[in-house]
């Protein structure tokens, strides 16, 4: 294989890394995929071939399952104090942080983002997020319950892990996603399958190797690459998992949930989105402007929760505006392994022409180009950080989620915010919204008016790995991070003890 220029900015160990051969990780064991077939993994700032995975398929999930249903039931797992599973979900925290680095450089390489935007967010708020699920490890409680009939009962809630968990993460924040997923399931004691994005399998395998050197028991947690219509079909329909866990396309979450009633897994679902924000005319531009630059071309707006309707007053639109245009052009554009690069290429081909096809819909459909909208180079997936104006609601740019770095802009001149916030919660999505003004109150009144997991005010981006993270309407169901996500993989049991 010819390697791509890319591959030569590779620290050593992302090299040594990217150069073994790939295997799936099955029962604590390397192994090829049963079919013996694989997947090419291209880089996308060249669009080169730099890899190969196996490419999975349903026997494979098959051997995993079961491994992972011998490690829930009988295994070291089944009987390890909360405190030594703590113990051991701290420990990969501290292995992600060691080679923080290298799994930077690897997603940089693999997904095409920036790898500085890696490094601080994706790499480190996933090991951040290991640890603080790993004291919740220690805090799953039950509780005491006064019977309210008086039986003669003493009543207490059990809080057990769920049992064996299959997760399927997409490409944009692709280790992040599987961190969410997996930190709090081992905190919780349930044990994993996980199929990561075919577009950028890389990092899933290197977390089973942090997790084999943090010292897991065999089968805890297991890695199966492969295809979403193969691997993730048969993992999400699979009679002996109890529970999936899904973050990608809401297309793909229905079709989740269908896979998921054969034997009623419990579901979880962190789907699209089109978020809003609105800016009232009272805002302080120098806070809304960054914030809202960032809210929508932070990964080239491969982000579910990404800022995308813009929504401002018409008194402030021009100074908005302005600023925005300015913060575009100033974006630095490059291959993701450049440390100065803000904005890399998207994921895929795939995506670049999905992406590209929205901006010429909007434009045909009446919408005013006010920068960006083309290819940025010869080769790669690369696209320049766009902003659409003048758009009406019934566009499928409005509607829709594009998923790339694409924002659409309409003004308002309404003083109060009814008709504005309802406009704002005009959509099939609910993730984030979020809303600039000086106003204190108005601030309040508006959080909580929009139908949305998540708000911020004078601000858009908003997460930690101790606040819920979720979904209205058919951004999903469930809630990630924080205790919300220990109760994602946990059943509540009740025990009445006639006295
Ligand atoms: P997708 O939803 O098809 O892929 C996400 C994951 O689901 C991948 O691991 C994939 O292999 C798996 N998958 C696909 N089909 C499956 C099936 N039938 N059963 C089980 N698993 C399956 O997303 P895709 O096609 O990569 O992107 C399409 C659009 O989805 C994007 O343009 C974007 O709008 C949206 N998307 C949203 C994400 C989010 O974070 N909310 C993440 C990725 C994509
Ligand atoms: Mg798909």
């Amino acid at each position: 294989m010819n390697a791509p220029i890319t591959v030569k900015r590779l620290g050593e160990d992302a090299s040594k890394f990217v150069a073994k051969e790939k295997k799936l990780f099955i029962d604590g064991q390397w192994v090829p995929s049963a079919n013996g077939r694989t997947i090419d993994v291209i880089d996308p700032a060249t669009g080169m071939i730099f890899d190969r995975v196996p490419d999975g398929a349903s026997e494979d999930i098959d051997k995993a399952v079961a491994a992972a249903r011998k490690a829930f039931d009988d295994g070291p797992w089944a009987t390890m104090t909360p405190a030594d599973r703590g113990k051991l979900v701290w420990r990969l925290g501290d292995l992600v942080e060691k080679h923080a680095d290298e799994l930077a450089q690897l997603e940089a390489l693999d997904n095409g983002k920036p790898v500085t935007d890696a490094r601080m967010g994706d790499v480190t708020f996933s090991y951040e997020l290991l640890r603080y699920m790993a004291g919740w490890s220690t805090k799953i409680t039950g509780q005491t319950i006064p019977l309210s009939s008086g039986a003669p009962f003493h009543a207490y809630t059990l809080r057990e892990p769920v049992g064996v968990c299959g997760q399927i993460v997409p490409w944009n924040f692709s280790f992040m996603m599987a961190v969410w997923k997996v930190a709090p399931a081992l905190a919780a004691g349930c044990t994993i399958v996980l199929k990561p994005a075919e577009q950028t399998p890389l990092t899933a395998l290197r977390l089973a190797e942090l997790v084999e050197e943090a010292g897991f028991p065999a089968g805890v947690f297991n890695v199966v690459t492969g295809l979403g219509e193969t691997a993730g079909a048969a993992l999400a329909a699979h009679p002996d998992v109890d529970k999936v866990a899904f973050t990608g396309s809401t297309e793909v979450g229905k079709k989740i949930l269908d896979a998921a009633k054969g034997n009623l897994k419990k579901v979880s679902l962190e789907l699209g989105g089109k978020s809003p924000m609105i800016v009232f005319a009272d805002a302080d531009p120098s806070v809304a402007i960054p914030a809202i630059g960032y809210g929508i071309f932070y990964n080239m707006g491969q982000t579910c929760t990404a800022g995308t309707r813009l929504y401002v007053h018409k008194d402030i639109a021009p100074t908005i505006l302005a600023g925005l245009k300015d913060f575009a052009a100033k974006m630095t554009i490059g291959v993701g392994l450049d440390p100065a690069t803000q904005i890399g290429p998207l994921v895929s081909q795939e995506q670049f022409d999905r992406v590209r096809g929205y901006i010429q819909a909007g434009l045909d459909d009446g919408a005013t180009l006010l920068c960006g909208g083309g290819r940025f180079g010869a080769e790669g997936y690369f696209l320049e950080p766009t902003i659409l104006t003048e758009t009406e609601p019934h566009m499928s740019v409005v509607r829709e989620e594009i998923f790339g770095p694409v924002l659409v802009v309409a003004t308002f001149d309404d003083d109060g915010f009814e008709e504005i916030v309802r406009e704002a919660n005009n959509s099939i999505y609910g993730l984030a919204a979020s809303v600039f003004t000086r106003d204190v109150s108005r601030a309040h009144k508006v959080a909580k008016k929009l139908k949305a997991g998540t708000i911020g005010v004078n601000t858009h981006h908003v997460i930690d790995p101790a606040l819920p993270f979720g979904g209205f309407n058919q951004s999903g169901w469930g809630r990630e991070q924080g205790y919300e996500a220990i109760l994602l993989y946990t059943e509540v049991k009740s025990v009445g003890v006639a006295l």
